[in-house]
């Protein structure tokens, strides 16, 4: 696993770049895939971490683009793909009653078959080397029932889902899959309704951690995944959410 690379899809920024930062530190080439093709947006990153970075313009719910822009980081890192993480993800909200079939399709598309999609692009690689891994980022709304969120918990309900099949069909073949589900993480996006005004006394009260994440604890969580590889850890869905999930 060491050397080789791994592919992050959704690392033009948030926690997606966070974790691409963090497994080029721990020595990996990355293959940052987004719609727009950016690189992490990350400042004051050293060079010799952002020359580990493959950045390629893919949108995740097309198979195609994922064909090409696999080969690509592949050909660009020069390395064998050895990982993957299903990071790219959109949020929507709205009344169960006012979800249009093509709304629940568009989050379904790009939140849970790109996972399918994506991890069926890796495995002939992972197969070729006769190991490897892939982490999905799901959410801690997936055991929830969070209001005005019916598209967005069902895709990572299936997120949960298609890790536990994966981690079962594709066990004997050296491939371990894991599902790691953020609680609320800040990033650049959120930050500011995260740290002020309503929301952010909500979270004070709600979170029994006192405060959300941050998009380094999330990747530091994945990179070390990575790093630990152990062969008998499979399937799980691992929750990072200063124990929310936990409440009644
Ligand atoms: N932030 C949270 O509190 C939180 C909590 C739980 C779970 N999560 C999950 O964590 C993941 C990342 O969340 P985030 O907050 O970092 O999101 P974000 O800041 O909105 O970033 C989303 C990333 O996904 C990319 N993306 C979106 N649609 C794509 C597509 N069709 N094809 C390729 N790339 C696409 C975006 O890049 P482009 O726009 O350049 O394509 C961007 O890099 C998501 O799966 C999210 O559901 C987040």
């Amino acid at each position: 696993m060491d050397n080789g690379c791994i592919i992050v899809t959704g690392a033009s920024r948030g926690i997606g770049a966070a974790i691409a930062y963090e497994l080029a530190l721990a020595g990996f080439e990355v293959g940052c895939l987004s719609r727009s093709g950016d690189l992490p947006a990350l400042e004051g990153v050293a060079p010799e971490i952002a020359n580990r970075w493959h950045a390629v313009k893919c949108d995740v719910s097309q198979a195609e683009q994922l064909e090409q822009a696999f080969d690509v980081v592949a050909r660009r890192a020069g390395k064998p793909l050895v990982g993957l993480v299903n990071n790219a993800g959109i949020h929507s909200q709205g009344p169960i009653e006012q979800v249009s079939a093509d709304e629940f399709r568009r989050v379904m598309d790009t939140n849970a078959l790109s996972v399918l999609m994506a991890s069926q692009t890796l495995y002939p690689h992972l197969l070729r080397n006769g190991a490897g891994m892939i982490v999905n980022i799901g959410s801690f709304y997936d055991k929830l029932g969070i209001k005005h969120h019916l598209a967005y918990c069902a895709a990572k309900a299936a997120v949960g889902a298609m890790t536990r099949c994966m981690a079962v069909e594709w066990a004997k073949k050296g491939i371990r899959v894991h599902n790691v589900a953020p609680g609320y993480i800040m990033t650049d996006f959120n930050r500011d309704a995260m740290q002020t005004g309503p929301l952010a006394a909500y979270l004070a009260k709600r979170i029994p951690a006192g405060l959300p994440g941050q998009a380094e604890d999330v990747a530091r969580l994945v990179t070390s995944l990575f790093k630990l590889d152990s062969p008998f850890m499979t399937g799980e869905t691992i929750y990072i959410d200063g124990a929310h999930g936990m409440l009644g």
